[in-house]
């Protein structure tokens, strides 16, 4: 089984300007990239096409979201086919802040997550349990039930990075140890392990998300089961380059 490569998202969120994500793009191209890790950022939606044709490197841009069909009456929306018509590859589903702040449910989540696969998009996949749902002992329960929906609909994992993101520890600076990471991403390849394949649970990558800094990333990158990160504050400083090098 080939190794999982290293994979780094930078989740912008809505933040930024075109003079700070001129920053940011600035020190992303300074860096040169690093050949061994799939860098991808994920800038707010009206800032998409400028910063794919300013950033050098191979470094890839994400959406933050997209709707469940190719076009029609959905004022606000966002369609994968426009995100292909714009050269991108990736997009962001299922983060926490479109679950619990949006109330997207994992229905919904699951039928947006099928049609970027069928658009040709390749999915960065966000699960994750709250504070309350962790300390009542049920985190694997949230987790499997999240995933449970994309595995119902049958999806090629080949084309899907799932990204563990506590919510917990989203924004707050209560990063979860490396142990804490470890334990859920044990979890999650054993499920997709009973659920789907052998194969499938060795070569899916898992990243985490969550309060990851420069200090944190190193320590976490060393777990096995840890095969990168999904990052949002941080990503927009140019600390974001020590943790796309975190593993080397
Ligand atoms: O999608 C990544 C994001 O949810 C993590 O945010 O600021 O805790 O790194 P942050």
């Amino acid at each position: 089984m080939a190794a999982r490569k290293f994979f780094v998202g930078g989740n912008w969120k809505m933040n930024g300007d075109k003079a700070t994500i001129d920053g940011i793009v600035g020190f992303l191209n300074a860096s040169n990239g690093n050949p061994n890790v799939d860098i991808v950022v994920a800038p707010p939606a009206p800032y998409l096409a400028s910063v794919k044709a300013a950033l050098q490197h191979n470094i890839k841009v994400a959406a933050q979201n997209a709707y469940k069909v190719p076009k029609g009456a959905f004022t606000g929306e966002i369609s994968p086919a426009m995100l292909k018509d714009l050269g991108l590859e990736w997009v962001i589903l299922g983060h926490s802040e479109r679950r619990h702040v949006f109330g997207e449910t994992d229905a919904l989540i699951a039928d947006k997550t099928v049609h970027a696969l069928e658009s040709g998009l390749q999915v960065v996949f966000c699960i994750g349990e709250k504070l309350e749902e962790r300390e009542a002992g049920k985190t694997k329960e949230v987790n499997f039930r999240q995933l449970q929906a994309i595995v119902d609909k049958k999806v090629d994992f080949s084309k899907i990075v799932i990204a563990y993101e506590p919510v917990w520890a989203i924004g707050t600076g209560k990063t979860a140890s490396p142990e804490q990471a470890q334990e859920v991403h044990a979890w999650i390849r054993e499920f997709l392990k009973e659920k789907v394949s052998d194969a499938v649970s060795a070569s899916t990558r898992v990243i985490y998300g969550g309060s990851v800094t420069a200090d944190n990333a190193a320590e976490l990158a060393k777990k096995p089961d840890i095969d990168g990160f999904l990052v949002g504050g941080a990503s927009l400083k140019p600390d974001f380059v020590k943790i796309i090098n975190a593993r080397n």
